[in-house]
C-alpha cells in the first residue's frame, strides 16, 4: 500500500434521533450562530423552523443568510461575509445542499482574513493556499451527494470570469455534522439523481487512476458503487422511504471522506476538473448531471487510448458480475452496462441536450488545462491535454 496522511476532524451524527446532542455539540461551540441556506427548500420543507427552535432551545443567538444558489457565487460568499462580521458570529453553521455547505466553509475562512474577496483563495487565484484558519464549522446536509459536511473542500464559482474552482483546507472540516436522512426525503427525483451521479464519480476518479496497491479501497468503492447503483431506483420508486434515504446519504459520505482512495497513488479528479469548468461556463449546470454527461465519454476515451482497462474490467467484474478473463471485452462491457444504466436512471444525455454550445469546447478544455492542470496537461495514467479535453467533450 501506498503512504498516505488522511486528516479525520469532523464528528459526525447520523440518523433522526440524534438531532437534540446536534445541538448541544453546536452550541458549545458558540452562541452567536450564523446560519447558511439556501434558496429556501429547507425553509418550505420546515427545516429551518426545525433547527432554528432546536439552537434557540440551547441559549442561540441566530442570524440567517438566505439566497446560496445552487454552485455558489463568489459575490455572494463575499456579501454573506460582511453580514456575518457585522453580526460578529462565532460559528458558522449550513442547512442545505453542497452549495450551502461549500459557501458556509468559504464565509467561515473568508471572514478570518483581512480580505472582502473570496475569489483570489480559489485554485489558480494569487490567494491560494493563504488561509491559516477559519471559524467553526457545522453542517446538515439536506442532499445525498457531496460529503461537503465531511470534506476539507469549497467549490465557488465566478461569472465575471466563467470560472468555477475549490479552495481545501483541513479546517474546512467541519466539527459537527448531523446527517438526517429526514432531510432528504422531499428532494425532487432529478436532485436525487444527480447527487447518486456524483457519490459514484468520488469513487470512480480514483479508482480507475490510482493503481491496485489498496485492494481495501477497491473493495470499500466497489461496495459504494454497488450500493448506489441498487439503491438510487428503489429509492426514485420510493422516495419518502426512510431507509433507502439514510442507505443513500451514509454512502454519499462515505464515498469522499477520504478512505475511498487511502492506499493507493493519488490521482487527479479529471472529471471534476472537467465538470467543474463546464458549470464556470453554464452557471445553471447542476454538478452531478454534468458527470452524469461526461461519464461514457470519460470511459470510452480511456478505453480507446487503452488505459485503466484492468480497473474498468475490476469494476464489471465485482458491480455488475461481468467475467474479466478477457480484460478488453470486460471494461468495454462495463462501460456498456454502465451507460445502460444511466439510461435507465434518466442520467444519459449530451452537452448540448444540456444547452453547452460546441463553439465554447475549446475555451472550455482551455480553463480546465489552466485551472486544474496549472497550465500543463493533466495525468489520467498517461497526459491528458487540452486537444484530449475537446475530444472528450465532442464525444
Ligand atoms: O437552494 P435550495 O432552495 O435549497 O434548493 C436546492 C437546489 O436547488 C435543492 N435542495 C437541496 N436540499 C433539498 C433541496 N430540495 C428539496 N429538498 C431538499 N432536502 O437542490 C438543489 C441543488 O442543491 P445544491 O446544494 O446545489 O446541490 P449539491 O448538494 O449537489 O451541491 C452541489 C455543489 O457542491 C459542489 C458542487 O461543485 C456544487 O457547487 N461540490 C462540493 C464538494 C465538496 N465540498 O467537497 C465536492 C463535490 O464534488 C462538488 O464539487
Ligand atoms: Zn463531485
Amino acid at each position: 500500500m501506498q503512504d498516505f496522511d488522511l486528516h479525520i476532524r469532523t464528528r459526525l451524527l447520523f440518523g433522526q434521533n440524534k438531532e437534540r446532542k446536534f445541538y448541544e455539540h453546536v452550541a458549545s461551540l458558540g452562541k452567536k450562530i450564523f446560519l447558511v441556506i439556501g434558496g429556501g427548500s429547507v425553509k418550505r420543507l420546515g427545516y429551518l423552523d426545525r433547527v432554528t427552535r432546536g439552537l434557540e432551545g440551547q441559549g442561540c443567538e441566530l442570524l440567517l443568510f438566505e439566497g446560496i444558489e445552487p454552485n455558489p457565487l463568489a459575490g455572494t460568499i463575499n456579501r454573506a461575509t460582511a453580514q456575518l462580521r457585522e453580526f460578529k458570529g462565532e460559528v458558522v453553521l449550513a442547512l442545505g445542499g453542497g452549495s450551502a455547505m461549500d459557501a458556509a466553509k468559504a464565509i467561515a475562512g473568508l471572514a478570518v482574513t483581512d480580505d472582502e474577496d473570496i475569489w483570489p483563495y480559489t485554485l489558480g487565484g494569487d490567494k491560494m493556499g493563504r488561509m491559516t484558519s477559519a471559524l467553526p464549522i457545522a453542517c446538515i446536509p439536506t442532499t445525498a451527494a457531496t460529503a461537503s459536511e465531511v470534506t476539507p473542500h469549497s467549490v465557488v464559482s465566478n461569472p465575471d470570469v466563467r470560472g468555477k474552482s475549490p479552495l481545501s483546507y483541513p479546517f474546512f472540516q467541519p466539527t459537527f455534522s448531523w446527517l438526517n436522512p429526514e432531510f432528504t426525503l422531499e428532494l425532487p427525483p432529478a436532485t436525487t439523481r444527480d447527487g447518486a451521479s456524483d457519490i459514484l464519480s468520488h469513487v470512480f476518479e480514483n479508482y480507475l487512476l490510482g493503481g491496485n496497491r489498496s485492494p481495501l479501497a477497491d473493495r470499500y468503492s466497489e461496495g459504494i458503487i454497488a450500493t448506489v447503483v441498487e439503491t438510487l431506483p428503489l429509492v426514485i420508486a420510493e422516495p419518502d422511504n426512510y431507509e433507502l434515504r439514510a442507505r443513500l446519504l451514509w454512502a454519499s459520505n462515505l464515498a469522499l471522506n477520504g478512505y475511498q482512495h487511502a492506499g493507493r497513488e493519488a490521482s487527479g479528479f479529471i472529471l471534476h476538473a472537467i465538470e467543474h469548468a463546464i458549470s464556470g461556463f453554464y452557471h445553471n449546470i447542476a454538478h452531478g448531471r454534468g458527470l452524469a454527461t461526461l461519464y461514457p465519454a470519460y470511459f470510452r476515451w480511456l478505453w480507446k487510448n487503452d488505459r485503466c482497462r484492468d480497473r474498468l474490467a475490476q469494476l464489471g467484474d465485482r458491480v455488475f458480475g461481468i467475467d474479466k478473463d478477457d480484460v478488453s471485452y470486460a471494461s468495454l462491457a462495463f462501460i456498456n452496462r454502465f451507460e445502460e444504466w444511466l439510461q435507465n436512471n434518466d442520467l444519459f444525455q449530451s452537452l448540448s441536450d444540456l444547452g453547452v454550445d460546441e463553439a465554447d469546447f475549446e475555451a472550455i478544455a482551455d480553463y480546465t488545462i489552466a485551472t486544474y492542470g496549472f497550465g500543463k496537461p493533466m495525468q489520467a495514467r498517461g497526459e491528458l491535454n487540452r486537444d484530449d479535453i475537446v475530444e472528450i467533450l465532442k464525444m
